[in-house]
C-alpha cells in the first residue's frame, strides 16, 4: 500500500515521481554532502531534490531502507513533510516540500521518500567560495538562532545541511527534528545541536588552520547571540 501526501499545487506528482529510474537522465545523484540517497530532479513542475530514507551505522546492516510502522503521521517522510511545511509557513528559509511518500512493506514496516523545491545555485556551507569569510559564518549563525527562536531542534545540524545561495542561508534534511515552541532561552538541546556542529565543522572545513578555523566560530556564535539577545528569546 502507497500513500502520497502533496503540497496544494502539486496534484500531478505520483508515486513514480521517487523513484529515480523512472526520470532516466533527468534525475542525477547529488554528489556534495549527502549519504549517496539523494537526487536532484528535473521535473515538469521544476528543479527537485528526491530523498530516499536510509539508515546509517549498525542498524543499516539489519534493514537499510526499512522503519518499524506506527501510524502513517509518524512515518519519517509524512513527518518531515508537516515539518518543512510548517516552517515555512513561519517564514523560516527552508525549502518547500513538494510531496512525501510512504510505502508500507507487509504488516509492520515501510519505506519512505520525500520531494523537495531545490534552491537554485545553492552549495553546502563547507564547498562554498566564501566559507572562510567571518560575515558568512555571523549570518550563518543569525539564522541558527532565528530556528531557535522558533523552537527547531535540528538533531542533524551539520555544515552540509546549511545550505549557502547567494546572500541567502537555509537549513535542510529535518529527518527526526522536532519543534519545542515554548523552549527556554538556554534549552539544552540548543547547546546541543552547536556542539554537534562544532563537530562538523572540524571534520569537514579542515584545510582552514586551527586558529582561523576558531575565529570563523566565534563569528557564528556572535552572529547567534546577537539574535537570541534581539529576540529575548
Ligand atoms: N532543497 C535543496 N536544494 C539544493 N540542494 C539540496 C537541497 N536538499 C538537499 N540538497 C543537497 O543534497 C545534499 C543531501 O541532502 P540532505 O537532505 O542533507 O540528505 P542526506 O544528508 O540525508 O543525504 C545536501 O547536502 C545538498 O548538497
Ligand atoms: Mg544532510
Amino acid at each position: 500500500m502507497v500513500s502520497v501526501l502533496r503540497a496544494p499545487g502539486c496534484e500531478d506528482v505520483n508515486e513514480q515521481w521517487f523513484s529515480p529510474t523512472y526520470w532516466g537522465g533527468k534525475a542525477e545523484p547529488v554528489s556534495a554532502g549527502g549519504r549517496g540517497s539523494a537526487w536532484f530532479v528535473h521535473s515538469p513542475s521544476g528543479q527537485l531534490v528526491l530523498r530516499h530514507y536510509r539508515r546509517g551505522g549498525m542498524v543499516a546492516r539489519v534493514s537499510e531502507r526499512r522503519y518499524l510502522f506506527t501510524g502513517e503521521e509518524r512515518t519519517r517522510s509524512f513527518a518531515e513533510f508537516r515539518l518543512l511545511r510548517e516552517l515555512h509557513d513561519q517564514g523560516l528559509p527552508v525549502p518547500r516540500p513538494v510531496a512525501a511518500l510512504v510505502a508500507k512493506r507487509g504488516a509492520f514496516s515501510y519505506e519512505a521518500a520525500i520531494l523537495i523545491e531545490r534552491i537554485e545555485g545553492a552549495l553546502p556551507m563547507p564547498e562554498h567560495p566564501e566559507v572562510s569569510s567571518e560575515a558568512l559564518w555571523h549570518r550563518v549563525g543569525q539564522v541558527i538562532a532565528r530556528f531557535h527562536c522558533a523552537g527547531l531542534d535540528h538533531v542533524d545540524l551539520n555544515c552540509d545541511n546549511i545550505l549557502v545561495a547567494g546572500e541567502r542561508i537555509f537549513l535542510i534534511d529535518f529527518d527526526r527534528c522536532r519543534l519545542h515552541p515554548d523552549a527556554d532561552r538556554r534549552a539544552r538541546w540548543k547547546e546541543r545541536n552547536l556542539s554537534r556542529l562544532r563537530r562538523s565543522v572540524e571534520k569537514r572545513v579542515r584545510p582552514l588552520q586551527p586558529a582561523r578555523l576558531e575565529r570563523l566560530w566565534q563569528a557564528l556564535i556572535a552572529g547567534y547571540e546577537s539574535r537570541i539577545t534581539d529576540r529575548n528569546a
